[in-house]
């Protein structure tokens, strides 16, 4: 095992990925300088399989990287002048504020990089005072996450093939006082997660001890009792009519998740739903090549105002943020950056990404003469030529 762990850490050295490392040895979360020094504290943490799940995207990673480079092609223009020696990251949601403009997205299976998985995340997220989104393939049971939070999380909805169980899941999340649902769209089918499948073959591990074939749903907590047999988590018949049925189904707010063109954006306020979040899945749905953060303008035209729009997708810096509410995002939500934390350090590695976002945004708000979120405007940046649409 140890000797597949250094012929792996070998391996990933000798990659150009690995140009940076500096994350790899570290001892404590604070140590940490910036988000990409938590991915290196994951490489080193996590046996490869379950790195190579959180790594992946589909097919060649074309639009995982794009998502992060495109914020590249978008310089910021500063002012100053101004007074800001007072900042605030204040952000309303619903009704509800939060005290950062990130939101933890929704990702599945979080005990593969901690044994407590969501719970650590939830813990981090009140400690913090930012939201979090539960994946409908947690594997930790959704009242416990609820607590552990606080009280309010949202859920995100995988709408499988058979109605009753959908409603089921729905149900169920607002027993817990979900009191927002974030239907994914961006995954209606299969997908082909190439990079997650190579990594696998790196581990000496026998994968099928932990992982029974058949037995994906025994330890997702949300389907406790519901036959899954025949039954697919996506459904691949899922169109606009289901929107609308899933709309009158439930009284929590409706949010779509996965939005990247206006055309869907217009249809997805025509249909009553109450906000969007801008997402390619983290480069893990399609392999189109086109950045969120390209999407986000062309959508935000679409709602015209009516309702929030969010983000995700590559943000790893503060001045990602700082671009992406510029662009009309309300706030960004961040997947693999808090993953990496809780991966090497629990709890408090998901604090540390936390505590970086804040910490770079704010400083970031200042050297840019906005010290609040409504200075910061869509005259706040300008893209370079040739990022494409
Ligand atoms: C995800 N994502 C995801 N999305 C979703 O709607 N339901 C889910 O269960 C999951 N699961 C999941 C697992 C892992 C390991 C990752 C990395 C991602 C996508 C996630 O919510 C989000 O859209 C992306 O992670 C955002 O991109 P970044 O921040 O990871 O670049």
């Amino acid at each position: 095992m140890n000797c597949h762990r250094r012929e792996f850490l070998r391996f990933l050295a000798a990659s150009p990925l690995a140009s940076r490392l500096g994350g790899a040895d570290l001892s404590d979360p604070k140590e940490a300088l910036s988000i990409r020094d938590l991915d290196e504290a994951a490489k080193a943490a996590l046996p490869p399989a379950h790195y190579g799940y959180l790594a992946s995207g589909v097919d060649d990673d074309v639009t995982l990287r794009a998502n992060e480079e495109a914020f590249r092609h978008i310089t910021v223009r500063p002012r100053r002048l101004i007074d800001i020696h007072e900042v605030n990251m204040n952000v309303d949601l619903f009704g509800r504020t939060w005290r950062l403009p990130v939101i933890l997205s929704p990702c599945g299976s979080q005990k593969a990089f901690h044994p407590q998985g969501e719970v650590a995340a939830a813990r981090a997220a009140k400690a913090k005072g930012v939201l979090q989104i539960l994946s409908t393939v947690t594997t930790s049971p959704i009242e416990e996450v609820a607590a552990a939070a606080g009280g309010v999380i949202w859920y995100q909805l995988y709408a499988t093939s058979r109605w009753d169980i959908t409603q089921k899941l729905v149900r169920h999340a607002e027993e817990a006082g979900c009191p927002v649902i974030a239907l994914t769209v961006d995954r209606p089918s299969g997908r082909n997660s190439e990079t997650q499948r190579r990594m696998a073959r790196l581990d000496s591990r026998t994968c099928s001890n932990c992982h029974p074939a058949g037995r994906f749903y025994d330890r997702k907590s949300m389907f406790k009792g519901i036959d899954m047999e025949g039954v697919t988590l996506n459904n691949p018949a899922m169109n606009w009519d289901f929107v609308k049925r899933l709309r009158d189904a439930t009284r929590a707010k409706l949010v779509l998740k996965g939005i990247e063109v206006e055309e869907d954006a217009a249809l997805a306020v025509k249909h009553g739903v109450d906000g969007i979040i801008v997402s390619n899945h983290g480069g893990r749905a399609e392999d189109s090549g086109r950045a969120t953060i390209v999407s986000l303008p062309e959508v935000v035209r679409g709602v015209d105002g009516k309702i929030p729009v969010l983000v995700d997708g590559g943000i790893r810096r503060g001045s990602d943020i700082y671009k992406a509410l510029a662009l009309g995002a309300r706030a960004v939500c961040v997947g693999r950056p808090y993953l990496w934390g809780m991966s090497a350090f629990g709890q408090a590695g998901v604090e540390r990404a936390l505590d970086i976002f804040r910490g770079e945004l704010e400083m970031f708000m200042q050297q840019c003469g906005t010290p609040t979120l409504e200075s910061i405007s869509r005259g706040s940046v300008a893209f370079k030529p040739g990022l494409g649409g």
